[in-house]
């Protein structure tokens, strides 16, 4: 009954407040046909995305977690003319598919993505990005953050995907290597003086779970 309920609110948001889109759907169509796993945050965190990127006046975006680039044509949408979307994903597979759906989205000249691990390409990135999205394997994100706060300024914001993981988060002693991760992640925000942080709980189409918002406050 709870997932169904969830389900059918974030359906009338969607129906009510985000007007069909053919380069959106149409990468998660394409996505899907490409057999990719159905794991693209769902619309209405699309737009979130959106407008956190938009608020910050973001011109650089960092993006861990291509997929289908679902998320990334969102993300590179809240850019001006010459900002600057870079988008890190293991599988060739799914960046083929995403390189793809952003060029039907109109969106190349904004977007670079980069294939490989996420941990061995950080290290040649250039900051410093205004916006960050962590959405890749998740015992990386204590990793992924310090990345990301390394390749910040003051005033940045970094945004982490499925810290709550249907409230396993809690559990201290598990060994699921998401709970892991969201533990650490957390820990890591919590102890780092640069960024002042908290995590919120979602629920929706994609069931319980929740992000994670740090937000940059000193070089
Ligand atoms: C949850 S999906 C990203 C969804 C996407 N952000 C969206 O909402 O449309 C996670 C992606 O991270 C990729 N990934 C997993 N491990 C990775 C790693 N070590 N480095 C880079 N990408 C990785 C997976 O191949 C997958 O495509």
């Amino acid at each position: 009954m709870t997932q169904k309920l969830w389900t059918a609110v974030d359906d009338y948001i969607a129906d009510t407040m985000i007007p069909s889109d053919p380069a959106l759907d149409g990468a998660i169509e394409a996505s899907r046909e490409a057999d990719l796993p159905d794991i693209a945050v769902a619309p209405n965190q699309g737009k979130l995305l959106q407008l956190m990127a938009r608020m910050v006046g973001a011109r650089r975006i960092l993006e861990i977690g291509t997929l289908g680039g679902y998320s990334t044509i969102w993300l590179a949408r809240a850019l001006p003319p010459d900002g600057e979307l870079v988008t890190l994903e293991y599988d060739p597979k799914h960046a083929e598919v995403a390189r793809a759906n952003i060029a039907r989205a109109g969106l190349s000249d904004l977007v670079e993505v980069k294939t490989g691990r996420a941990l061995d390409l950080l290290p040649s990135l250039t900051g410093p990005f205004d916006f960050a999205f962590i959405d890749a394997d998740k015992i990386s994100n204590a990793e992924y953050f310090r990345w990301a706060l390394r390749l910040s300024r003051k005033g940045s914001v970094i945004v982490v995907d499925n810290v709550v993981r249907d409230g396993k988060v809690i559990e201290a002693g598990s060994d699921d290597p998401g709970v892991i991760g969201s533990r650490r992640l957390l820990e890591a925000m919590a102890a780092e003086p640069r960024v002042s942080a908290t995590a919120i709980q979602t629920v929706g189409i994609k069931g319980h779970d929740g992000w994670a918002v740090a937000l940059v406050i000193a070089d």
